[in-house]
């Protein structure tokens, strides 16, 4: 049996927080100004009108209460409907680096490691920050670390699936220590002005020391990792360093962040609930054991029912199922992460299941035991 740990985890997200009223208020401005400016389009029925969003639907349809975000300022501006962000550039920090370096200092800090006891860096992400060089390396640049770095991207499943790789080679005995980081500035690629997503993302980062043999105070072992993929078109964005070349063109809202949401709804649910209940069998654990269940935070209905499926019940503790997503909304694959960061109080011999899923379809879940 291997003894690998989560040593220590650490997250960061901006300061700056956009409630659900401040961003409806927004976009019905936004829809107000639209259908001014097209009013006689639509009264020939060339166009149709938008339609305002609600304060009452976004909390009922998604349990999201705010979101904090890279900048309020330019996603609030009706004249802009995105955040301003800085181009890539090979003289700072890039927004990815610096989001991962506050997360790491917290999670290497938990795990009582500094730089010199690392040996590889991983980050998983939803979005690229550019395509070369990666931003591991450029986080293992500025920690000072020695040995390997590089980026992976698996959709919303990238930090529990990066953890997996980090686990791997530290069974296989490339490393003993590796800093996983997952920023997820997911803004920048939100469509602000369609109703039925504007309201779903937040901005956040999270960091894990995954360690053989940690004796850190914090920390958890990792007990089972189960990973599972199918593809799917019902979560996709085409954006690509093809589009530059292309020569079919498409529409610029055809490269954002774009979902069937109810059929991810209705076949991510079912997936996640049968893979979780599978992998606790064959671990021989009983759902009833599992402590807490810190899953992907994309809905509160769905947490509610993944978790009611793998528990058989409707009837238990809502302390089970952390929701940090009420005050971060959802933050791509790094929302696990968040629910475990902020509630793995447990005692020792308690069991948890860490598990992200989304895009590709992609999941991986993982059994963890306090220490
Ligand atoms: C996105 C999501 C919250 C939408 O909830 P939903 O209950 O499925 O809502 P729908 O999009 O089907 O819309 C229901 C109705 O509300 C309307 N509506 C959509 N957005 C609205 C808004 N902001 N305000 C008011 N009404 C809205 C729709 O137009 C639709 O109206 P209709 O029934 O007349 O067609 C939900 O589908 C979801 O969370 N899916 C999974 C998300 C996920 O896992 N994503 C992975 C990315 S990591």
């Amino acid at each position: 049996m291997h003894n690998i740990h989560i040593a220590g985890t650490g997250i960061w997200f901006p300061d700056e927080k956009i409630s659900n009223e401040e961003l409806v208020n927004s976009y019905n401005s936004y829809v107000d100004l639209f259908n001014d400016k097209n009013h006689s389009k639509i009264q020939e029925g060339l166009l149709d009108s938008m339609e305002y969003s609600s304060v009452e639907f976004v909390e009922k349809a998604s349990g999201i209460k705010s979101r904090h975000v890279i900048d309020k300022e330019g996603i609030l501006d009706i004249n802009r409907m995105m955040p301003r962000v800085d181009n890539e550039h090979e003289d700072r920090l890039s927004i990815h680096a610096k989001a991962g370096l506050e997360a790491a200092a917290k999670a290497m800090k938990q795990a009582s490691v500094i730089s010199s006891d690392i040996d590889a860096v991983i980050v998983g992400t939803s979005h690229a920050a550019r395509n070369y060089p990666a931003v591991a390396i450029e986080i293992q640049n500025e920690l000072g670390i020695k040995g390997y770095a590089y980026d992976m991207l698996v959709g919303c499943s990238s930090t529990t699936f990066a953890i997996n790789n980090a686990f791997s080679d530290i069974a296989s005995g490339l490393a003993n220590t590796i800093l996983v980081i997952n920023p997820e500035i997911s803004t920048p690629f939100v469509n602000f002005t369609e109703r039925d997503k504007h309201f779903i993302f937040g901005d956040g980062c999270a960091a894990s020391v995954i360690q053989k043999n940690s004796s850190s105070e914090k920390s958890f072992k990792i007990l089972d990792r189960k990973l599972h993929t199918q593809f799917s078109n019902n979560i996709r964005s085409n954006y690509s360093y093809l589009n530059r070349a292309a020569i079919d063109s498409k529409p610029n809202d055809d490269l954002l962040f774009n979902q069937n949401g109810r059929s991810v709804f209705k076949e991510v649910c079912p997936l996640v609930a049968q893979l979780i209940s599978s992998q606790l069998k064959s671990n021989d654990i009983d759902p009833q054991d599992i402590a807490k269940f810190w899953l992907h935070q994309a809905n509160g209905k769905m947490i509610r029912l993944i978790a009611s499926k793998i528990l058989d019940t409707d009837d238990f503790d809502p302390e089970i199922i952390p929701m940090p997503i009420k005050k971060f909304g959802n933050l791509a694959s790094v929302g696990s992460l968040f629910a475990f960061n902020l509630n793995n109080d447990l005692s020792a011999g308690q069991k948890g299941v860490i598990c992200s899923f989304g895009a590709g379809y992609s999941v991986c879940s993982i059994i963890v035991e306090k220490t």
